[in-house]
């Protein structure tokens, strides 16, 4: 029997899709989360936290390639750091990490930079993590998913006036062709960094509420709110995108098509 591909955030938005192919692919998938859930079929969960480190090594034993895809807004390289750390103890492990577009080119330096966009800074760290580990390791960076700029559009047209940060520009992607660029480089040979991955398009921060707004019948005035510090000027020159590798297939409106009623 070949070794379980350890998935942690397999539970996940991008992880349940990144399970679903491995299955698919024949492999035999172990899930790291923190809750228990009951076996499925060649899914085994494991109860594990990536923040506190407890869980890490029972998972990590017997493991073939790990997928690191556990994330939050916060400590993901805290979580990195306890993944890795574990690993290494149990032997050399390809370890394969999504992080996101612009983690290299979004300065994090003041206070107001950490408090808006210490997610960058925090995912730049783990890559780091990573590729210091010693380990043979992949790493992928995405765009921003559908999904995620649905929660913020829905949150957002709760108001009776959107503020948006002026002259952001976003280029979303489908969270499900992440996971089969994902599965095909766990399957294949560790790659080190590889090209980043955008959506088809790069939208206007505004062009994309309207979309939503479009798709869900409601109208909203939008304000452009100037943000400050050198974060957000490097968003509005368009760290967070890749316009070179726009892969993803799948247009906004497709997915609010398929998705909003
Ligand atoms: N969303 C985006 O637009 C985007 C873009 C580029 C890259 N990424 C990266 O892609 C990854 C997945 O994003 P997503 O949007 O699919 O995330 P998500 O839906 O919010 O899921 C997060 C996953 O991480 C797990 N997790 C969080 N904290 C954990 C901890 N302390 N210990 C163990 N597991 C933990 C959760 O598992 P349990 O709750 O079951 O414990 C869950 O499976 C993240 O690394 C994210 O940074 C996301």
């Amino acid at each position: 029997m070949t070794s379980p591909i350890l998935v942690t955030g397999g539970t996940g938005t991008l992880g349940r899709l990144v399970v679903a192919r491995l299955r698919d692919a024949g492999c035999e998938v172990r899930v790291l989360s923190r809750s228990t859930r009951e076996a499925e079929d060649g899914i085994e969960f494991m109860a594990g936290d990536l923040a506190t480190g407890e869980g890490i090594e029972a998972a990590v034993d017997g493991a073939g390639t790990i997928m690191h895809l556990a994330g939050g807004p916060k400590g993901d390289e805290d979580k990195a750091r306890n993944l890795v750390r574990a690993a290494s103890r149990a032997g050399a492990r390809p370890l394969v990490y999504i992080s996101v577009v612009g983690a290299d080119l979004i300065p994090v330096a003041s206070r107001v930079d950490r408090a808006m966009f210490g997610y960058f800074a925090a995912k730049r760290a783990a890559e780091r993590i990573v590729a210091d580990s010693g380990l043979p390791f992949t790493i992928l960076r995405a765009t921003q998913f559908h999904d995620l700029m649905l929660t913020v559009a829905q949150q957002m047209a709760k108001l009776p006036a959107v503020p948006l940060p002026a002259g952001f520009r976003v280029q979303p992607v489908e969270a499900d062709e992440v996971a089969a660029r994902l599965v095909e480089l766990a399957l294949g040979e560790p790659a080190g960094m590889v090209p980043d991955m955008g959506g088809p398009r790069v939208y206007g921060a505004a062009e994309l509420l309207r979309g939503y707004l479009r798709a869900t019948k409601r109208r909203r005035p939008i304000v452009a709110i100037p943000l400050p510090g050198k974060a957000a000027r490097a968003f509005r020159d368009g760290a967070n995108l890749a316009p070179e590798q726009a892969e993803g297939q799948r247009t906004w409106e497709e997915f609010l098509a398929d998705r909003v009623s």
